[in-house]
C-alpha cells in the first residue's frame, strides 16, 4: 500500500484495520456464556480498504465513509465466534483490483479518480438486516448487498430481482414479526438531491408485493422510517444536500436549523398521492424506536432533539457543528393522527431528558405497544465529547476546509477529547420501562465506549424483555475490544459475562441480532 492514511484517520479506535478473518471459540475472561444465548450478532462497520481520494476530510469521510464491512459473533452451546468480512461491493473490488485508493469524499463522486467513472460507489456500511435468509448490508446511496449469514460472503447487490428500481435503499428498514414483510424505501432514489422517494413492500419470500412513488417536500435526509399495522411513516431529517454544493468539494450534508420536523404518512399499501406530509416543531427526531397504532392514532416513540443531533459530523452552513451528546435530547412517544385535517403534529408525552442515541426494543414488540426500551447513553458524570472533567475547550469547527486542504498533519479530529483519546459516544446503557418511567442504568465507566449493543430474546416465546443485552466494549488506549453481555431486565448489575476479542474492533455504526431460533430461515 503506497498511500498512507491520513493522520487524522489513525484515531484511536477508528484507525483502519483493513482486516478480514476469525477467530473460534472466543476467549472467556469473567462469567459465563449463558447456554441459552444463541443467535448472531452482526454489525456494519465503515472500514476503508484504502484511504479516500482527497485533500479534504470531512468528518462524515472519517466516521461513515469508509468501505462496509459484516463483523459477526456467533453464539451458541457458551461458545461464541468471531468473524469479520468486507462486503464485496462494486467499489471494492474495483479498488482491491487497481490495488489503490478510487474514490474521494462521502456520497460525493465529483470528487473520485476519473477511473471509478461508472463504477456504483456505495460502501454498505451503515445498516444490517436479515431478511429472506440474507443479511443486506446497506448505505442509503445505493442499493443494498447481500451477504450470507454462514460465511459473511458477498451473495451480490439486492433489488428483489429486478422490482426495486431506486438507485437507493434505506440502510434503515422496518420488519413485521407478523408478516414477515420487509418495508423499505429508498431516498434521493432518482439521484444524489433528488426528492423522490421509492417505498416497497417485500414479502417473507422476498417478492415485492407493492410499491409507491412520490416526492418529498424537500431533498433532506429520511435516515429512519416507521410502520404500523395500517402505515409507514417517512421522518425527513433536516439536513439537506445540494449538488452545487458538492461539486465545490463541499460537505454533503448542512443541519437546517430553522426547519421544521416533516414526516411523510402514507397508507402501507398506499400509492404515492396517498402521502401526506405532517408538520411538527422545529427538532429533530433520531432513529425510530418503535411505531404502532392505538385508536387510530400512530404513536412513534423517538428521541426529540432541540438542536443538532448529528453536530459531530454535519456542521451547518456556516460549518458550525457540535460534540456528542451536547444537544438537548429527550425521550417522547408522539401521537401522529394520519387524518389530521390541519396537517400538524403536535402532541407527545415527554418521558424526560436522556443523553443518548439508537435504542433498541426487544424486536419481537415491532410494530405494537411496547414496554421496555435500551438507550445506550453518555453517562451523566461524562462531559459531551467523552472528556472527564474539567470538559475540554470548545472544539474547532467540526467542518473541513471548504474549499482548501487540510492542513498538514492536521484535519478535524470526528469527536474526542483533550488527550487524543478516541470518541466516547456511549459509556452507559438504560432500560426504560415506558409504562412507569422506571429507568436501570449500568455505567460501563469512564475511557470506554459501548457500541450499539442489541436485545436478545432468551428464546422465541419469552416474555417482552426476558433475554440478554449483548455489545462491544472499546477501552481507551487499548487495541482489543470486548464482548459484555447483560441480563435484559437487571442491567444496572452489570455484565454477567465479559468475552475477550484480540483484535481491534473499529467503531461500527448499526448491530443486529438473529436470534438462533430463526437458523432455519439462512439461505447458503
Ligand atoms: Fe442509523
Amino acid at each position: 500500500m503506497t498511500a498512507p492514511f491520513p493522520a487524522p484517520m489513525k484515531f484511536g479506535q477508528d484507525e483502519p484495520l483493513r482486516f478480514e478473518g476469525e477467530i473460534i471459540d472466543l476467549e472467556l475472561i469473567e462469567g459465563e456464556i449463558p447456554a441459552d444465548l444463541e443467535g448472531l450478532l452482526t454489525q456494519a462497520v465503515p472500514e476503508y480498504l484504502y484511504p479516500p481520494v482527497t485533500k479534504t476530510l470531512f468528518p462524515m469521510d472519517m466516521g461513515a465513509g469508509g468501505d462496509g464491512m459484516v463483523r459477526a459473533f456467533r453464539f451458541g452451546g457458551g461458545k461464541v465466534d468471531f468473524a469479520t468480512k468486507f462486503v464485496k461491493t462494486e467499489r471494492f473490488l474495483a479498488q482491491r483490483k487497481a490495488k489503490r485508493g478510487l474514490f474521494g469524499q462521502y456520497r460525493n463522486p465529483y470528487t473520485d479518480d476519473p477511473a471509478a467513472a461508472g463504477i456504483e460507489r456505495t460502501t454498505a456500511n451503515t445498516g444490517i438486516n436479515f431478511h429472506n435468509g440474507v443479511l443486506l448490508a446497506a448505505k442509503e446511496d445505493g442499493l443494498s448487498y447481500m451477504v450470507n449469514a454462514l460465511t459473511l460472503e458477498t451473495i451480490g447487490k439486492y433489488d428483489a430481482n429486478g422490482a426495486i428500481t431506486s438507485k437507493t435503499l434505506s440502510a434503515h428498514v422496518r420488519m413485521d414479526p407478523k408478516t414477515g414483510e420487509m418495508l423499505t424505501f429508498g431516498y434521493f432514489a432518482d439521484g444524489i438531491g433528488s426528492k423522490t422517494i421509492r417505498y416497497y413492500v417485500v414479502d417473507k419470500g422476498g417478492k415485492v408485493t407493492h410499491s409507491a412513488v412520490f416526492q418529498a417536500p424537500e431533498a433532506f435526509m429520511v435516515h429512519d422510517c416507521g410502520a404500523t399495522d395500517n402505515y409507514f411513516l417517512f421522518p425527513l431529517m433536516q439536513f439537506s444536500t445540494d449538488v452545487e454544493r458538492i461539486k465545490q468539494g463541499g460537505p454533503f450534508y448542512v443541519w437546517e436549523p430553522d426547519a421544521p420536523m416533516i414526516m411523510g404518512v402514507i397508507p402501507r399499501y398506499g400509492s404515492g398521492d396517498q402521502v401526506k406530509w405532517l408538520r411538527g416543531p422545529n427538532c429533530v427526531l433520531t432513529h425510530t424506536i418503535n411505531t404502532f397504532e392505538e385508536d387510530g392514532l400512530i404513536k412513534f416513540d423517538v428521541l426529540r432533539v432541540d438542536g443538532n443531533c448529528f453536530g459531530f459530523i454535519i456542521p451547518d452552513l456556516k460549518g458550525r457543528g457540535g460534540l456528542f451528546g451536547e444537544a438537548p435530547t429527550r425521550l417522547v412517544r408522539w401521537t401522529i393522527d394520519p387524518n389530521a385535517s390541519d396537517g400538524r403534529i403536535t402532541e407527545f408525552k415527554d418521558y424526560g431528558p436522556v443523553r443518548g442515541e439508537g435504542a433498541h426494543i426487544d424486536d419481537r414488540w415491532a410494530g405494537r405497544r411496547h414496554r421496555y426500551i435500551w438507550l445506550p447513553e453518555l453517562h451523566q458524570s461524562t462531559a459531551a465529547g467523552g472528556a472527564k472533567s474539567p470538559p475540554p475547550p470548545p472544539p474547532p469547527p467540526q467542518v473541513g476546509r471548504w474549499p482548501g486542504e487540510v492542513p498538514a498533519g492536521g484535519g478535524q479530529p470526528r469527536m474526542g477529547n483533550e488527550h487524543g483519546n478516541s470518541p466516547t459516544m456511549f459509556n452507559a446503557i438504560t432500560r426504560i420501562d415506558m409504562e412507569t418511567g422506571e429507568r436501570r442504568q449500568w455505567f460501563a465507566g469512564e475511557g470506554v465506549n459501548l457500541q450499539d449493543p442489541v436485545f436478545c430474546p432468551r428464546s422465541a416465546n419469552a416474555p417482552e424483555g426476558d433475554g440478554y443485552i449483548v455489545g462491544i466494549r472499546n477501552r481507551h488506549g487499548v487495541r482489543g475490544g470486548e464482548l459484555v453481555i447483560l441480563e435484559a431486565m437487571n442491567i444496572e448489575k452489570g455484565p454477567i459475562c465479559v468475552i475477550n476479542v484480540p483484535v481491534p474492533l473499529k467503531l461500527g455504526i448499526h448491530s443486529a441480532w438473529l436470534p438462533g431460533y430463526r437458523y432455519g430461515e439462512i439461505r447458503a
